[in-house]
């Protein structure tokens, strides 16, 4: 927990006077939103956009303004966690369940800031099940196509019924193993009917902040993503 939190209390410093922030979504990004709630207690000015209604329900109990998609241009910074970071610093996102609203704040934000604990480091994604958004509609076929593109996989459920997003949609956790080429496999993956978006996050983001279980932080940064 204190090597998440560390990691989210550094991202949440570079949010400055008057920003509009995008707020994940995670045990990670809870802390963030933490500590954002703090800086807008000691008179910190932002408006926020929320991944999920978890996140939202956080932020508006700690005084962060919610405001809505039409009310803004553009987000300055996202603040948000990952399951998976490889070196090239794309990422597996959604086992929180929130990759589709977590996608459409990172592409709409300037810069997005990604912040998680050593043990999401991997040289190559794909140990962490890809989760994809399927809508219900004939999502049996979606799933047997999403099969035949090389991969195990299962509905995700929640006790005994079947998960549901935000967005009123299903999740498919889908185990391709090592993940070669993350940029070909999201577009092969969206281009089936029936999903919605898949986590991989390819190319969003260029500044990765690592908590270590040592207490010590690290920034890794990227150019030219
Ligand atoms: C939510 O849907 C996810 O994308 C989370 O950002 C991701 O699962 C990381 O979550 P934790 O910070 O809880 O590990």
């Amino acid at each position: 927990m204190e090597a998440k939190r560390n990691a989210a209390e550094k991202a949440a410093a570079y949010v400055q006077d008057n920003m509009v922030v995008g707020l994940g979504t995670g045990s990670t990004a809870y802390w963030a939103i933490e500590q954002l709630g703090k800086r807008v207690g000691g008179g910190l000015h932002i408006r926020a956009v929320a991944t999920s209604v978890q996140s939202e329900e956080q932020a508006r109990k700690l005084g962060i303004p919610i405001v809505p998609f039409a009310e803004i241009d553009q987000i300055d910074i996202t603040i948000d966690g990952a399951d998976e970071v490889d070196q090239q610093f794309n990422l597996i996102k959604g086992g929180g369940g929130a990759l589709l609203r977590e996608k459409i704040v990172a592409a709409a934000s300037k810069q997005m800031i990604v912040i998680v604990d050593e043990s999401k480091l991997v040289d190559e994604l794909g140990t962490f099940p890809l989760p994809v958004e399927i809508v219900k509609f004939g999502f049996e076929m979606t799933m047997r196509k999403l099969a035949d593109l090389g991969c195990e996989l299962r509905l995700r459920m929640k006790g005994n019924d079947i998960y549901e997003t935000d967005n009123g949609n299903y999740i498919a956790d889908c185990d391709f193993g090592r993940i070669a080429d993350p940029e070909q496999l999201h577009q092969q993956i969206n281009l089936i009917p029936g999903v919605v978006d898949n986590g991989l996050f390819v190319r969003m983001t260029q500044h990765v902040i690592v908590g270590y279980k040592s207490g010590d932080t690290e920034e890794l940064r990227k150019k030219n993503t």
